[in-house]
Parts: structure tokens; sequence; C-alpha cells
């Protein structure tokens, strides 16, 4: 008697242990690591779409201060540029500019820009933009369709184009890249305040010893320290990044990859959380690629703080240099383009 009820106890026990496992199999979904309802489980299934399209919705959480809310589903609104489509570049320009920013876009297509064909190598310009803001946010979206009839050459993706979304600019950038331009072979991001020597590139990415895969270069910042200090504008707390400095990343100013990269990049960037500091985040990802930055052959070459004005010496061998107006760019260009002056 006393033997069976023992086993009764035991076979209880068994039921109510597989029960409770089961509910906590049906609740808890391990992959995000998130309690969650039933009903929002991504089951496979005649309405597995719209339970995965739900599930995505509620794992969208704040990105706080330190991150950017990517990736999210943001599309591309204007990208009928033929560039890459029905051509192949050698190198493309890719220049993120605030969507106000008409005048920079206008002086870089009308000087850096517009060198279309250097040393026997196709180079095309785009700019890449994010959705325009404040009251007046409509009529300057209808500007800017007009803008792109004329020169086809915006890229547009519909986040809000802000300082401290930069890191989606360029995130969308690289999944506009990885879709359309594998068959290229380089692209530099530049700034639109920048001065870029477009010949002097295209020699560098020529050059034999220029890797053509898994490269990027610019101005590496091999070691550079995560800022502590709360009143810093670049302040992260020991909680969002633990190292005291962060892998080595090519300032964001201009850096030039290769362009089996941006799909690489793309590739293990789910698994680390989008830092807003998008230098610093593709460093972040390249280590987890083990891909390492590589130095410019010449210190000359990348300069973000110059003292101005820049000699004719300096400027025959600069690659990209911060300028400081829009006429002082132009002027460097002009003189960059006159014969070599000798050092
Ligand atoms: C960044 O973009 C997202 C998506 O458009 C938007 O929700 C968010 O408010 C933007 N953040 C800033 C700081 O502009």
């Amino acid at each position: 008697m006393e033997s069976g009820r023992t086993l009764l106890k035991h076979i209880f026990t068994c039921i109510l242990g597989a029960v409770l496992f089961f509910l906590v199999y049906l609740y808890f979904d391990g992959k995000s690591g998130r309690w969650d309802a039933p009903g929002h489980r991504r089951v496979a299934g005649p309405s597995a779409a719209a339970a995965a399209a739900a599930a995505v919705e509620l794992q969208w959480e704040d990105p706080g201060p330190y991150h950017v809310a990517y990736p999210r589903n943001y599309k591309f609104i204007l990208d009928d540029t033929p560039t890459c489509k029905s051509t192949t570049p050698f190198l493309v320009l890719m220049v993120p500019v605030a969507p106000s920013d008409v005048a920079a876009r206008d002086a870089i297509r009308r000087t850096w820009g517009n060198e279309k064909l250097v040393l026997g190598q196709l180079v095309e310009t785009l700019f890449i933009l994010g959705l325009p803001g404040g009251a007046d946010a409509h009529q300057q979206q209808e500007k800017l369709k007009q803008e792109n009839l004329q020169h086809r050459d915006l890229i547009q993706s519909n986040f809000q184009d802000s300082y401290r979304n930069l890191t989606i600019k360029t995130m969308m950038m690289l999944e506009w890249l990885a879709a359309h331009c594998v068959k290229a072979s380089y692209v530099i991001k530049i700034d639109s305040d920048m001065l870029l020597h477009v010949q002097n590139l295209v020699k560098l990415l020529l050059d034999p010893s220029t890797a053509k895969q898994n490269y990027m270069t610019g101005l590496v910042w091999w070691h550079s320290p995560v800022l502590r200090n709360p009143f810093n504008k670049f302040y992260i707390p020991r909680d969002v990044i633990a190292e005291p400095e962060y892998p080595p990343y090519p300032l964001g100013m201009s850096y030039v990859m290769s362009l089996d990269l941006p799909g690489k990049i793309l590739g293990v960037s789910p698994q680390i959380k989008p830092l807003y500091i998008e230098d610093v985040y593709l460093g972040m990802c390249l280590k987890h690629l083990s891909v390492s930055p590589t130095d410019p052959p010449e210190k000359t070459m990348f300069i973000v703080d110059p003292l101005h004005p820049l000699s004719a010496c300096s400027l025959s061998k600069v690659i990209a240099v911060t300028t400081t107006s829009i006429p002082q760019m132009t002027s460097y260009w002009q003189r960059s383009r006159q014969p070599e002056s000798k050092c």
C-alpha cells in the first residue's frame, strides 16, 4: 500500500514537472532571452510572416543615449541612380550629407565629384541622406526629388537624418553598396566639407601593394581611449563599453574600403549593438571580422586638422583634407589640378 502511494506521488511529480517545463518552453523566447506572450512567438505556418513581424516589432526597443535605431525596416525612397546598376565604377565616392545642404552637394558636383575618368578608371559620386526634419520637411523633400531628377545621384533612406543617427546613415550606405556595388572595386566615404584629391586616391588604389579585399584605410586611430568623463561629448560609460580603448578604426571624415567589406560588415553587425559613433562602430565590426585597418603609405594623405592655407606641396600629396568653407574647398581643388609642383 505504502509503495503504491509513493509510486503515485512520483508519477504526479513527473507530470507536474513536464507541464511546468512545457509552459516555460512556451513562454520563454530563448533566442531573444525575453519573456513573451505565446501569440507573439515566431511559429512556422500560414501566419508565420505576420507573427514574425509582430515579434520583430516587440524586439525594437528604445536605443537609449549611446546606440541607434538600427536595424529597422528602413527603405530607400530615392535611389534611381544608374551608378553601379548600369555602370561598374572602379571607385564610388559616397558623401553623407544633410538633406538641407544643397550648397555642399552643388560644390562637390562642380569640383571633385565631377571627375568621372581618372587614370583611366571610372569614378562616380553619390550622396547619402535620410529624411529632412523641421517644419518645412515636406517642402524640403519635394526639393530633393527635383534635385535628384536633375542629377540622379541621391540615395535617400527613410530614417530621420540627424547627427545622432550617423551610424544609421553609414549602415544604410553599406546596405546599398552591398546590394548594388559588389562589382565595383572601392568606395570612399567622405564628408561633404572635405577636399578629395581623386587622382591621388586612384593612384593609391591602383598600386599593386594595395589590397583588393578586406581593405580599409584612412586616418587610423590605433589606440583611441573610451572617454569616461561624463562632460565629454563622446562620453561612454563602462557598462556600455568595458574596454579602456576602442578597436582601431579610420576616422569617419573619410575612409576607403574594398567593396567586399560592406556585405561582411553587415554580416557581423547583428552581433554588435550599433554605437552612435559610426567610425568606432565600424572598427568594432572590423575587429569581429578579424580585419585590421591599414595605415596609408604616407601620413600626408589623410589630414583632419590642417594648418590653412595648405601649401602647393601639401596639396599635391593629400588624398583627403578637411576644409573650412566651400570657397576654400573650391580653390584648393583648382590648385590641386594644376601641374604637379615640386616640394
Ligand atoms: C533616428 O532615426 C530614427 C528612425 O527614423 C528616429 O526614430 C529617431 O528619432 C532618430 N533619432 C534622432 C536622435 O534623430
